[in-house]
């Protein structure tokens, strides 16, 4: 592969599928990207010729292009100060909490907003600089919503999509950003703007007509001698390396191995999570250790295993977070656990697909329940993998998954009583139900794939040619 050569197909996004990690003593390495976006991009890309344009998760280091995991890699600098203003204060401080319902208050500084056009700039110039005549361009999610845009006044000939990972807010809340304006124009440099579910895009749709002006109908919307599609392409999971690895005897091993050293107990609950104040993580312990406080439950009974994958970890909410999780676990393995059996075991850490896929097999029910979610792949992972149709997934309401994943056990989980009732439930129910469930959510995701996904996407994009 010739890294140097222009592509007919670029992905632009923040974060390259790789991060460059420097250990203690200065030894440079490089380990699998966190989140959602990445390992929805990575398949689509190994199946495609392209380039990806993004961040090598490393402040001040300047890259050449380079190979990794078969795909072709252009690096974008970022100094110290881009980090702390582009990445963890306008995408991470600003955006990220109003696109997720005002969980977490926004914090909305002019300072941040000049370095996020500054970077969008950038990345918008590398891939111009990358992509051939013509060539398709792929930008992703919040980080980059200026970047249509810019691409457009430097390249006109490209074909230009846009992708948003996340929940694209309705106008109460998207209206308090001061630049609302700039990001409604910046995403409207694209061909085809795409959303995890039809809500989203009519939202945007809304807010184009409402704040720009623009003459709009149905998914359309008319700029200058343009028009825009706005849609709703809902992400997936690559089912079939899924189904492949937990197929895989040393996994199924390992899976038995896990449920053996936690002490057999009768059901197994998992939780999988970027360790993030959307995901809900503290009312879903919260809900568990109410059924040991209601002596519902007892030691042995129920184990429940967290494992959160550090996050954003200079960001004061995401700091806070973590403190008040690790509180909430001492305190209820302080009241009800039993000597060398913690009733939650918590890992700070993330893990190998092949370790994750492994978990996913050992637990009798996965527990998925954000506060908000733009989808949330770790429920659909789980349900690929399960081909034993054992096992039951207790779902939030709010994740996107759960237009799709209907016969999933679903949760308010701002409700504790409610969520801790559906918990028992999920835990007790037959194997005969369990499995009519999973059987039916199998199917969706096996037929939805991230695959297929990108195709009707894509196909939607070319379309519109
Ligand atoms: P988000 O993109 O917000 O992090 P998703 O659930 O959509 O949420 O995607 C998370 C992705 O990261 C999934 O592919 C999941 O398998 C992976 N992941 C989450 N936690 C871990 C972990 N501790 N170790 C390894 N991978 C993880
Ligand atoms: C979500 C976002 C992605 C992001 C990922 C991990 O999935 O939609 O854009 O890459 O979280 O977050 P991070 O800040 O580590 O890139």
């Amino acid at each position: 592969m010739d890294v140097s050569k222009k592509s007919e197909f670029v992905v632009v996004a923040n974060r390259l599928p790789v991060d460059r990690v420097t250990d203690g003593d200065g030894t440079a390495s490089w380990r699998r990207s966190p989140g959602g976006l990445v390992t929805a991009i990575v398949p689509v890309m190994q199946r495609r010729e392209g380039a990806w344009v993004g961040w090598h998760g490393a402040p001040d280091e300047d890259l050449e292009p380079f190979e990794a995991e078969g795909l072709s890699l252009i690096p974008v600098r970022l100094s110290a100060r881009d980090v702390e203003h582009y990445y963890e204060g306008f995408s991470n401080a600003t955006l990220w909490p109003l696109y997720h319902d005002v969980i977490a208050q926004p914090v909305y500084r002019r300072s941040l907003w000049e370095v996020y056009e500054r970077v969008n700039r950038r990345f918008a110039r590398a891939a111009a600089d990358v992509a051939a005549e013509g060539a398709i361009v792929w930008v992703q999610d919040y980080q980059l919503q200026l970047v249509p845009q810019m691409l457009r006044e430097l390249r006109p000939d490209l074909r230009i999509g846009f992708f948003l990972h996340i929940p694209f807010p309705p106008m109460e809340l998207f209206q308090q950003l001061p630049w609302r304006r700039d990001i409604l124009y910046g995403l409207l440099g694209a061909d085809l703007v795409g959303f995890q579910s039809r809500d989203a895009a009519s939202n945007f749709v809304r807010l184009c007509r409402r704040f720009l002006d623009l003459k709009t109908q149905g998914h359309e919307v008319a700029i200058a001698d343009r028009v825009v599609r706005a849609d709703h392409f809902p992400i997936s999971v690559d089912a079939n390396e899924l189904i492949t690895l937990a197929d895989d005897p040393d996994v199924r091993e390992r899976a038995k191995q896990i449920r053996e050293d936690l002490g057999n107990p009768a059901s197994l609950l998992l939780g999988v999570d970027r360790l993030d104040y959307t995901k809900g993580i503290q009312q879903r312990l919260q809900a568990f250790t109410e059924l040991f406080e209601d002596e519902r439950l007892k030691s042995g009974d129920a184990v429940f295993v967290q494992v959160a994958t550090p996050s954003r970890e200079r960001v004061r909410e995401y700091r806070i977070l973590r403190d008040d999780i690790e509180q909430q676990v001492g305190r209820a393995n302080g009241l009800h656990s039993e000597l060398g059996a913690p009733i939650i075991n918590y890992m700070h850490t993330s893990y190998t697909r092949k370790e994750l896929v492994s978990l996913y097999l050992a637990a009798d029910v996965m527990v998925v329940t954000p506060l908000r979610d733009g989808m949330n792949l770790v429920a659909k992972e789980y349900v690929a993998c399960r081909s034993d149709l054992k096992g039951a997934l207790l779902l939030s309401e709010f994740a996107g998954a759960a237009r799709e994943l209907h016969r999933a056990f679903l949760v308010n989980p701002y409700d504790i009583g409610g969520t801790k009732n559906r918990m028992w439930e999920a835990m007790h129910a037959s194997p005969a139900e369990r499995a009519r469930r999973m059987r039916s959510m199998r199917k969706r995701v096996i037929e939805h794939d991230v695959d297929l996904w990108a195709k009707q996407f894509l196909d939607a994009l070319e379309d519109g040619h």
